[in-house]
């Protein structure tokens, strides 16, 4: 671990630790980056086809990364508005006039003033819920921002359609360009050129798995990735296969993120009401993630005590069936951890990608029922009987058996075709252990050497040690 390349910077997070830096490094939509770039190179000649560009296209595809790089790319300096600025019209519209003469502010906010005339670019992320909120004005104050400016500006949407419906001005001053969403190979490339940086091994039937999950949103491939990167090879496969993988919403980690880092405890909240997840399950990973997150104990015991109350409640669902303590048991668990966490205490930032333990667990028991269900089912169609006498009056014989005599595992597990997790059930033992690897080791030689022996030579063989064989062996 201390010896991997950190890559490009030391972000803990995979997903900032590999935002592409320059247009060439974004996944797929050539002709969106080609499209962005025709509009950057019309602003460098001073002759803006238009004004502002609008980046639409679903999450996690790079819209923001586009952005960020073009801005690296030529050079520009960038000022960046999202939703969770608490600003409003005016301030907008204060930005965006000094941004759209020569000045700019740095990564701070702070006022810099340039007299070189440089171009900034002003970028308005999120630009659809910028407007959503009615209170803020700001979607005029946009549209008057863009035709004054001198400034290049990009409006990011994930909804092109609610934006023009709230500021239909901005259509002609705009060019739009759509990215979409990449493919499933696309993804795949992109979490290979991951791990070939981090140098890990992961199997490639997960991350084919993580990748069709992903439906294209690569900031949750990459996430998915990040948080079973920790696990075993055989673990990964068991999580990733398993478990209603793709169950989990990708935008899981988002919410964390929101119930950890942010700073108003009722985005939290509303994160988590957005989010297609049951409270039953999601206290998993809020409870994986806390001792990760936050640094400070006190803090840390604090969000510990919300999520025990959140789970008393969630305790009641379960005995009453009485779901409308979901509700608090959700908002224990989002706002109450945000009020102790968010942006108060010191916290690891970038962590928050563990996948729960005890899912994992879960998913290793269900390993093991499932290798039960089929050794169960080999034993009674070997016995020409039914799977109850199978599994209350062979199985506990032909496991002592195992135990006892290793010859007679090794033949069952050649002539039923065992699998590593059915002779593990069979010895009692873990399915990575020596044991069952011993045993498949022999199988696999026993079946190399019987089919490299001649029939006949194996019977003489047999003969000449003064065995007697029964007439059906001949
Ligand atoms: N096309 C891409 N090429 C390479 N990396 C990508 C791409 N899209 C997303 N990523 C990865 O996912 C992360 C998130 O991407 P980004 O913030 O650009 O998504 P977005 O489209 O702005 O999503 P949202 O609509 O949720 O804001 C990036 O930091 C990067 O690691
Ligand atoms: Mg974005």
């Amino acid at each position: 671990m201390e010896e991997r390349d950190m890559g490009r910077n030391n972000h803990l997070d995979w997903t900032e630790r590999y935002r592409p830096s320059n247009l060439s490094e974004i996944i797929g939509n050539g002709s969106a980056v080609k499209q962005l770039r025709s509009w950057a190179d019309s602003w460098a000649k001073k002759r803006p086809k238009k004004k502002g560009a609008i980046l639409v296209g679903p999450p996690g595809i790079g819209k923001t990364s586009a952005a960020h790089a073009l801005a690296n790319e030529y050079g520009w300096d960038m000022i960046e508005l999202n939703a969770s600025d608490k600003r409003n019209a005016s301030s907008i519209d204060k930005v965006v006039g000094h941004g759209s003469r020569s000045d700019s502010f740095s990564e701070e906010g702070e006022f810099r003033s340039s007299a070189r005339g440089e171009l900034k670019l002003i970028v308005f992320d999120e630009a659809d819920n910028l407007f959503g909120r009615e209170d803020y004005g700001g979607a005029k104050a946009i549209v008057q921002a863009m035709r004054s400016s001198a400034q290049p500006i990009i409006l990011i949407v994930n909804d092109y359609y609610e934006l023009t419906r709230r500021a239909s001005g901005v259509k002609k001053l705009a060019m739009t360009i759509y990215m979409e969403i990449p493919s499933a190979n696309q993804v795949l490339n992109a979490l290979k050129i991951i791990i070939s940086k981090e140098q890990i091994e992961i199997p490639s039937e997960v991350l084919v798995q993580i990748a069709k999950n992903s439906e294209g949103d690569i900031r949750a491939a990459i996430n998915d990735l990040q948080s079973i990167a920790h696990l075993r090879p055989d673990q990964m496969s068991e999580v990733v296969m398993d478990l209603g993988w793709r169950d989990i919403p990708p935008q899981t980690y988002q919410v964390l993120e929101e119930i950890f880092l942010s700073k108003d405890p009722s985005e939290a909240r509303k994160a988590l009401i957005r989010l297609d997840e049951t409270p039953d399950k999601f206290i998993l990973w809020v409870d994986e993630n806390i001792p990760r997150v936050i640094k400070d104990a006190r803090a840390r015991s604090s969000a510990f005590d919300m999520l025990s109350r959140s789970d008393i409640f969630l305790g009641r669902v379960g005995r009453r069936q009485h779901y409308r303590f979901w509700a608090y048991s959700s908002e224990l668990m989002s706002m109450g951890i945000a009020v102790v966490s968010g942006g108060k205490f010191d916290v690891y930032s970038g962590t928050i990608r563990r996948f729960p333990e005890y899912l994992i667990k879960m998913s290793q028991s269900k390993s093991r029922r499932n290798a039960l269900k089929t050794l169960i089912s080999k034993i009674a169609k070997e016995h020409h009987t039914s799977s109850e006498v199978a599994r209350e009056s062979i199985i506990p014989y032909i496991r002592s058996l195992c135990i006892s005599n290793t010859e007679f595992a090794v033949e069952l597990a050649m002539e039923l075709e065992l699998q590593p997790g059915e002779i593990a059930l069979l010895l009692g033992v873990e399915s990575d252990s020596d044991e069952v690897e011993r045993i498949m080791n022999m199988t696999e030689g026993a079946d190399r050497s019987s089919s490299e022996d001649d029939e006949g030579k194996d019977r003489a063989d047999r003969c000449v040690e003064g065995q007697q064989l029964s007439l059906f062996e001949f």
